[in-house]
């Protein structure tokens, strides 16, 4: 069976093949019909001429609505439309399955992503919908190549953890408790503080931590799994359940994970022009017209590079309204993310060396004792779309900074050990894989660009 993608890019008149897949359209004409299939692996569809001669023709074309299933065998041949080098003759059709286009939810004319996710187990078959996850699924190939490539391991980090990686709170607690149990349980005040089997545990914020210990036998390796954050937050940047892509690099410094992460972008985005042309051609059409400017200028350009101070004094001297105030110590807000990136410097902006209170206790100490080692990579049109650091590598050091944050370290034993039994400097980076695919498309909403959402709002499957 033939795929419509490679029907379309190298199709040639003469072959005999069979497609499958679900029909778009239908023009009925007094001799023959026009229809078009889509089978997933394209945005074009595979036009298909059916002559009335067909056997059971009338019963067919009566049938062949939207979102129909069909087999198709037939005949290429020269196309005379326009925008299609190739057609297809049918000479044989079947049909999968009825679809009623009396209720069939996805009519013809553009419906909103709103709408959409309402009915989020058709959405797939749509343009916009079915080019995502075709770039989503070209990034994720990508990012594979370009570790494996380079001998980073691929290491498979739990999901079910003790640790609070990040120390922001925002854990969702695994227990092998009956909803039933807990509320009972509630009423009698009884308190669990340990409920995965008589443990504490919860569902991982970041593989990070598992990371380092992996980085600590096999030099460079990287995570690429789900992750979750209990941040019952409602905007078009953050998803309860998203998934993250984390190298860890022994033997590294901030400047090399700075690197690392510069010219990690470049492969992807290079990748994705190259195997994806048609859909990235749509997204520039229909979404945002900054899509191809901004991926040659991502793959082009040197990101700028600036340190925390930096940027606030670029912030307290611009002359643009901020809602939240700027002064040394803050931690950036998205408002003020996106005025650097989009505004002043109109390209993504790595800023190093944050204030070691609004960052993770896991930060290098710079010399200067106020700051951390830390990176935050900031994109036009999303903000922060990477964060990462060098590692503190020192026992002592890591020890206090245990303390200062109020850290149980007695749970850290085995991350503190890393640094007892030859520790090393290293480094690594988070990227948000949806936010990369949002960065790339131009869509709006991080809703749309991963197949099954979660958020406050949607879990329906
Ligand atoms: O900046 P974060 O919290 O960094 C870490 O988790 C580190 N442990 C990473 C590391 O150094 N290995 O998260 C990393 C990235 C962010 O830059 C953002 O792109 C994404 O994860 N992210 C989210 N994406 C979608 N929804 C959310 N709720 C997100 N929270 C973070
Ligand atoms: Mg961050």
């Amino acid at each position: 069976m033939a795929r419509i993608i490679n029907i379309l890019r190298n199709g040639k008149a003469q072959e005999e093949i069979e497609v499958k897949g679900w029909i778009r359209t239908k023009r009925e004409l007094k001799e023959f019909s026009f229809i078009e299939i889509n089978d997933g692996s394209s945005l074009g569809n595979l036009q298909a001429v059916l002559n009335s001669d067909l056997l059971n023709y009338q019963d067919i074309i009566k049938r062949l609505n939207t979102g129909v299933s069909v087999s198709i065998k037939g005949i290429l041949v020269d196309s005379p439309a326009k925008g299609q080098k190739v057609e297809l003759q049918a000479q044989e059709v079947i049909i999968f399955g009825d679809c009623d286009p009396e209720t069939y939810p996805l009519q013809k004319k553009r419906h909103s992503f709103e709408f959409l996710r309402t009915i989020g187990h058709l959405r797939g078959r749509t343009n916009t919908i079915g080019a995502v996850m075709r770039v989503r699924n070209a990034c994720a190939n990508a990012i594979h190549q370009f570790f494996q490539s380079k001998g980073f391991l691929w290491v498979h980090t739990p999901i079910i953890t003790a640790s609070d990686c990040e120390g922001a709170g925002e854990l969702f607690t695994v227990t092998n408790l009956s909803l039933e149990k807990i509320i009972q349980d509630k009423k009698d005040e009884i308190n669990y503080e340990n409920d995965f089997f008589g443990r504490q545990a919860y569902l991982t914020v970041s593989g990070q931590l598992e990371a380092e210990i992996m980085a600590m036998s096999f030099q460079n390796v990287y995570t690429f799994g789900p992750t979750f954050r209990a941040e019952n937050s409602n905007t078009s940047r953050h998803l309860a359940e998203f998934w993250m892509v984390e190298p860890e690099i022994a033997f590294c410094d901030l400047e090399g994970d700075q690197n690392l992460a510069e010219e990690f972008l470049k492969y992807v985005f290079k990748y994705v022009l190259d195997h994806c042309p048609e859909d990235m051609a749509f997204f520039n059409q229909r979404i945002n017209q900054n899509v191809l400017i901004n991926a040659e200028n991502i793959i082009n350009n040197e990101f700028a590079r600036i340190t925390y101070t930096e940027a606030i004094n670029l912030l307290e001297k611009s002359k643009k309204k901020f809602e939240f105030p700027v002064e040394w110590g803050i931690d950036l807000q998205s408002e003020h993310e996106r005025y650097l990136a989009e505004e002043l410097f109109k390209k993504p902006v790595i800023v190093t060396d944050y204030p070691k209170e609004i960052k993770a206790f896991y930060m290098r100490l710079n010399d200067d004792q106020k700051t951390v080692a830390a990176m935050d990579i900031l994109a036009p049109g999303i903000g922060e779309i990477i964060g990462g650091s060098q590692r503190e590598e020192r026992l002592d050091v890591l020890q206090s900074r245990i303390v200062e944050c109020n850290i149980n370290g007695d749970e850290l034993w085995w991350y503190l050990d890393l640094r007892r039994y030859g520790t090393v400097p290293h480094a690594g980076f988070g990227l948000g894989f949806e936010r990369l695919v949002q960065f790339m498309t131009g869509m709006e909403n991080i809703r749309d660009v991963i197949p099954f959402p979660r958020t406050p709002m949607n879990a329906e499957f």
